[in-house]
């Protein structure tokens, strides 16, 4: 049974002197989630925003916020964003050594856990948590910055990872995030991936619902 095709645009290529007025138009042009990327300036080379920012877009849209959490000690933040609106809560492989613990964390929280791999990560390294998460975030750019290029090689490792899912029979959503746009979308999804992040490849087009109905078109060709 194919999985639904997911759009969640990431607000970080958003104009955040109009934060909310962005949500909603997101909402309009049929995005499904909401993609939310902290980052601590630790884990990753930059700093975006934190649980206030996050309460103020969950009273500007009804759409699941999926929070991609670029930030270390991500199990003393989790609670946090939790209580802030995220619905779904994406923490990095790389980031947490008691990785089982924060997402059965995340779970008792009563939010979808979502683990997160940096293009170097083999899914090897996630094998024994992935019966319990809702998705996994397969990064195809370094994190840190909107508007980098897609790295190919994530889409051998989306393959696998569905392979995989198919193999064991999990009810798992694979999501994409990074340099995904409409002319590389097509191939994301036919390797797997049903959940795909974009970012400048929706904020920077002039009509957001024509881009995202095109993104669908293209992955229903
Ligand atoms: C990068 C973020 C991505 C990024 C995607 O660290 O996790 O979500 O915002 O932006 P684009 O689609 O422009 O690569
Ligand atoms: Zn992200």
């Amino acid at each position: 049974m194919p999985r639904p095709l997911r759009i969640a645009p990431s607000i970080l290529s958003a104009d955040f002197g109009r934060l909310a007025e962005e949500v909603r138009a997101l909402e309009r042009a049929g995005a499904d989630y909401i993609h939310v990327d902290v980052m601590d300036g630790h884990f990753v080379p930059n700093l975006t925003i934190g649980p206030v920012v996050i309460e103020a877009v969950r009273k500007a849209t009804t759409l699941p916020l999926d929070v991609h959490l670029m930030i270390e000690d991500a199990d003393r933040w989790v609670g946090e964003y939790a209580k802030s609106g995220a619905d779904l809560i994406g923490v990095h492989a790389e980031a947490c050594p008691h990785l089982h613990r924060t997402i059965g964390q995340i779970a008792s929280l009563g939010k979808k856990p979502v683990v997160v791999l940096n293009p170097h990560t083999p899914i090897e390294a996630v094998r024994w948590v992935l019966p319990d998460v809702a998705m996994v975030l397969i990064m195809s750019v370094n994190p840190g910055f909107g508007g980098q290029k897609f790295i190919p090689s994530a889409i051998g490792k989306i393959r696998e990872l569905r392979a995989l899912a198919d193999l064991h029979g999990w009810d798992l959503d694979i999501e994409v995030d990074g340099g995904v746009k409409l002319d590389n979308i097509a191939p994301v999804v036919a390797a797997g991936a049903n959940v795909v992040v974009s970012g400048s490849g929706i904020f920077g087009t002039p009509d957001y619902a024509a881009t995202i109905a095109a993104m669908r078109a293209r992955c229903a060709e």
